[in-house]
């Protein structure tokens, strides 16, 4: 045999080669069950000691024209063989994917995953949850109201005149007309008043709004008011809930002072202040602090007796009938139990803030 005639041997013996190739990888890919079985046929087939290598191996025996046209069909079965791989591939991941989505999806006995941490109770939530405690078992049941309130409700019955500060523009939000957002939860003893006969004990938890706003102060924050109302109610009742309060609230023998002050509402009237609580000795005197203004004393409500004209407007005979009221804010209650020095801190819903209670 010639050389020439060697190399066309060669050549048709390489061809026959490629061609088989070419259906075993055909077949192999279409058989291969899963992916780790593709994948190792794909290096049978092209790896370092693969079987095209094999073949490739032979192409010293080729004349310098055959090499070329071999070669360009050699890289045209590896381009191939690369697409037929990864066609499979695709299809084996689709595969896989419709029987996942056929099966159950999840397994909802499985405990979940908390992501963001437990929740936790808001200081004011905390606080009301609390004085509402308190005051339940001392008899008062509660009573709502809403939020946007008749001015007569918040201000003209519980005789503020009309050319009361507080009922200015500039102190409350007036909505439409003739309504304000409360300025305070007093609203709720006229509701009380004009719809339930006494004898009547309620507590009355809510949001109020004025126009006020720094440190200490929020256009929104929270009170809480409690009232009660019979035949022969006096001061000294009011001194005892306030008493019973404070010690509930803030610890047994917490002492409550009460300093004249003026609601229109009320006749007398009073605002409260509890014995510090936080520079309070193991003996009980309190030695001042700057949370108390070093005064050993902390203002907590304003009370007082419910006013014959409050009575009047609501249908309620002050002949026979006497009460007292006192609101409380809850963010304060919160702001100095809890020592949070900015009321803002309590509307930010910052979670780092919240996680500390
Ligand atoms: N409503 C008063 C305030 O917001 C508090 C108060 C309630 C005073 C009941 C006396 C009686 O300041």
């Amino acid at each position: 045999m010639t050389s020439s005639g060697t190399a066309e041997a060669a050549k048709e013996e390489i061809e026959l080669a490629l061609s088989a190739f070419h259906s075993t990888f055909v077949e192999a890919f279409a058989a291969a069950p899963t992916e780790q079985v593709l994948r190792d046929e794909k290096a049978k087939l092209l790896g370092k000691n693969g079987s095209l290598t094999a073949i490739l191996k032979r192409m010293g025996a080729l004349s310098a024209d055959a090499r070329k046209s071999v070669g360009e069909r050699v890289n045209a079965l590896k381009t191939e063989v690369e697409a037929a791989f990864d066609a499979r591939l695709r299809e084996m991941v689709a595969e896989k994917r419709k029987a996942e989505l056929e099966a159950r999806p999840f397994d909802l006995t499985l405990p979940g995953r908390n992501p963001i941490g437990d929740g936790h109770i808001h200081p004011i939530s905390q606080v009301r949850a609390d004085v509402i405690e308190i005051f339940r078992g001392l008899g008062f049941a509660v009573f709502d109201g809403p939020d946007v309130e008749h001015e007569a409700n918040n201000f003209t019955k519980l005789g503020f005149p009309p050319d009361h500060p507080a009922t200015d523009m500039q102190d409350s939000f007036w909505t439409k007309s003739r309504h304000v957002l409360r300025t305070h939860t007093s609203n709720i003893q006229v509701r009380a008043m004009t719809t339930v006969k006494p004898p009547m004990a309620f507590i009355a938890p809510g949001t109020v709004y004025r126009r006020d706003d720094d440190a200490t102060h929020s256009p929104m924050f929270h009170q809480l008011e409690a009232f009660l109302i019979d035949e022969n109610v006096s001061l000294a009742h009011l001194r005892g809930i306030l008493s019973e309060f404070a010690e509930r609230m803030y610890g047994p023998g917490t002492p409550i002072r009460l300093r004249p002050s003026y609601f229109p509402f009320v006749e007398p009237g009073a605002e409260v202040d509890v014995g510090c609580v936080f520079c309070k000795q193991p003996d009980g005197k309190r030695k001042g602090c700057s949370v108390c203004k070093h005064t050993g004393w902390i203002e907590i409500l304003g009370c007082g007796m419910i006013h014959p004209v409050v009575f009047e407007h609501c249908g309620i005979d002050p002949e026979k009938y006497t009460g007292f009221a006192l609101g409380m804010g809850l963010d304060r209650v919160a702001m100095l139990r809890y020592d949070i020095p900015n009321i803002k801190l309590l509307f930010d819903n910052d979670p780092r803030f919240l996680a500390q209670f």
